[in-house]
């Protein structure tokens, strides 16, 4: 790691032989060409239903219903009367992922070692989520992050731990951002019909325990990676392209009514959105504009491949190669740092805003997070 003064920069070294004890988050030293990020590949879909209980197929798949750009949606109608909430104090860390990759096995590309044992094939398992979190660290300033990672047969599996401060806003919400959480999926409810041939049911309850999943497979320059992410819809057109690029993400925003309001969409509401659907190959967002009263005042599609363009008028606005390579050099750091393989040793990934990512090592503790029926089922 000392043979390019620009990669000394970035790690701060651990010694001769050892891995790298830090790794820098400041955007200007991710600055390069963009790299190498294979077109996403869907290997699979998960459904999670209204009891948040798993099913491997596409049951919780909606489809997409153009609302035309000046609908008059109330997202405030139902949040009273016909609201479940998933309960976000239960942490599911990757189960349900190890569900499907249980489920899924033959189909992936696995591979026999000498003492025989299987193994996936990927370098990492995680959730899309937490990548949109690395792709977006170097222009974070607001809120860090803690992720846990295990070895286990070959592969890393990087699982999400809430921080301390997260924690403490969750338990905390107010009344306004707790109804306001819930006008993005009034929005989705809106939109999306049950059936290809449906109309969306706006009288219905929204249930956010209900989930559609899609499982991709791709590259990011040497790191090979296995990741879910939620999807919200998809196109009803039986002629449009497989999946991903026929999937759309919804989105509601603030109606934006100065230049300044337009200037903070661009620089930090579309960083999150274009990080979030330019991981799984999903081609288009959806977004509803809505006033302060939630109702959605206009509708606007975004393409994922125009955003770049889009921002390129804002002074020191984000850049999508800051965002892969530093994605990729913490890929590569993480590697580097976790050797031992056993799923019962968690190597904690921590970063906080305006410092490095750092690690600790933690055996058998409140940290692990691969369960036991996935290991054994893994070694049958
Ligand atoms: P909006 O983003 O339109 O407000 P997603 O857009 O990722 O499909 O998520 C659907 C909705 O879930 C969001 O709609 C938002 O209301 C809620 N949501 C998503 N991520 C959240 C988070 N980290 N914290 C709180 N609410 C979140
Ligand atoms: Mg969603
Ligand atoms: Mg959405």
């Amino acid at each position: 790691f000392n043979e390019d003064p620009s990669t000394q920069k970035r790690f701060r070294a651990g010694g001769e032989t050892q891995a790298p004890r830090s790794l820098s988050t400041r955007a200007q030293l991710y600055e390069r060409v963009f790299p190498q990020y294979r077109q996403p590949v869907e290997v699979g879909v998960f459904s999670l239903d209204s009891d948040r209980a798993f099913f491997n197929d596409s049951r919780q798949l909606r489809y997409y219903v153009d609302p035309g750009n000046k609908p008059s949606f109330n997202l405030r109608d139902g949040y009273r009367d016909r609201f479940i909430k998933r309960d976000d104090g239960v942490k599911e860390r990757l189960d349900h992922i190890l569900r499907w990759i249980i489920a899924n096995r033959s189909k992936l590309h696995s591979t026999h070692t000498s003492s025989s044992s299987c193994t996936l094939g990927v370098d990492f398992v995680t959730w899309r989520g937490h990548l949109t979190k690395l792709l977006t660290t170097p222009y974070e300033t607001q809120e860090g992050w803690l992720l846990a990672v295990s070895k286990f047969r070959g592969t890393l599996y990087m699982s999400e731990v809430e921080t301390e401060a997260a924690r403490v806003n969750r338990e905390n919400r107010t009344e306004r951002h707790e109804e306001m959480m819930y006008w993005g999926y009034k929005f989705e409810q809106y939109i999306c019909a049950d059936d290809v041939n449906g109309v969306p049911d706006r009288g219905g309850v929204v249930n956010t325990n209900e989930a559609f999943c899609t499982v991709v497979q791709t590259r990011l320059a040497d790191h090979k990676l296995l990741f879910s992410g939620e999807v919200d819809c998809r196109d009803k057109d039986p002629r449009a392209p497989p999946a991903p690029a026929c999937y759309v993400e919804l989105k509601t925003s603030a109606e934006i009514c100065t230049p300044k309001q337009r200037s903070n969409f661009h620089r930090y509401k579309l960083l999150k959105w274009w990080a979030q659907s330019f991981l799984p190959g999903v081609p288009r967002i959806v977004a509803g504009f809505r006033d302060h009263d939630g109702v959605v005042v206009s509708v606007e599609t975004f393409h994922i491949s125009k955003i770049s363009q889009l921002i390129k008028n804002e002074y020191n606005c984000w850049k999508p190669t800051v965002c892969m390579n530093f994605c990729s050099d913490f890929l590569s750091f993480v590697k580097s740092v976790v050797k031992e393989d056993n799923p019962r040793v968690v190597y904690l990934f921590a970063w906080d805003p305006h410092r490095d990512v750092t690690y600790t090592v933690h055996r058998d503790s409140q940290y692990t997070f691969l369960p036991d029926w996935y290991i054994k089922e893994m070694a049958s």
